[in-house]
């Protein structure tokens, strides 16, 4: 498959390493342009390239993993996205202080959906630090576990297939309302909850 991002930080490198380990073919992007990734593209190494937002926005999936405040520069222009899945691993994050971001009473992948019409948004990958996510998820006899919500079956479906694949376990919460509010950070329950799935 292709996997294009957008956002090459510390969460979404984590992410690309394991599906680059994978066997999958990785376009990153990020603010600056594809000169500027020359670096994150070595280190993730297999079939990664650097490429626009838009490039990664065509890929099979898109994750989308930058700090809250450039959901909106992040997401504006991209080709249309019908029915195409995006992975979000943001958190609604103020800065300083780590507070909650004004979300109008909904939850932030609700927001998220909003800037990508069409999308089938589904929320991943949030809950954990980067090295967490980096690790071999087969660990401590058994496998990680890794929440997820979204309001498409069929693309819960295929991103839980994604991540289980690399050997996490996934947990589906329900909706993106419902599931994404545990899920929240700052505030829900599950955020820096480390499990792991024996059997
Ligand atoms: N760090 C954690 O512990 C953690 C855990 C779970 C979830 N998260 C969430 O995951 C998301 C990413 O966090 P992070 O720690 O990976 O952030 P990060 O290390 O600061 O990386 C942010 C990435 O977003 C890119 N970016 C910023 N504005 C952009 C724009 N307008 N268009 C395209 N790319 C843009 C940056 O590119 P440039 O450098 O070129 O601007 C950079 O590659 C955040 O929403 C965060 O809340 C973080």
């Amino acid at each position: 498959m292709k996997i294009g991002f957008i956002g090459a930080g510390s969460i979404g490198l984590a992410l690309a390493k394991q599906f680059s380990n994978a066997g999958h073919d990785i376009v990153l992007s990020n603010s600056r342009g594809p000169e500027s990734l020359a670096d994150p593209v070595r280190s993730t190494g297999g079939k990664t390239r650097a490429g626009t937002r838009a490039e990664a926005a065509r890929a099979d999936m898109l994750v989308l993993s930058v700090p809250w405040q450039h959901l909106g520069s992040a997401t504006a222009g991209l080709p249309v996205l019908d029915g195409r899945i995006v992975i979000d691993t943001m958190n609604p994050v103020e800065m300083p202080g780590f507070r909650l971001a004004e979300l109008g009473g909904r939850t932030s992948s609700q927001v998220v959906a909003d800037h990508v019409p069409g999308a089938r948004v589904v929320k991943i990958a949030n809950t954990l630090p980067p090295p967490l996510l980096a690790a071999d998820p087969r660990t401590n006899g058994g496998r990680r576990v890794l929440f997820m919500s979204g309001d498409d079956a069929q693309a819960k479906t295929e991103v839980a297939r994604l991540f289980e694949s690399l050997g996490f376990a996934v947990v589906d919460l329900g909706g993106l309302a419902t599931g994404g509010a545990m899920q929240q950070f700052p505030g829900g329950p599950l955020p820096a909850l480390n499990l792991v799935k024996q059997g």
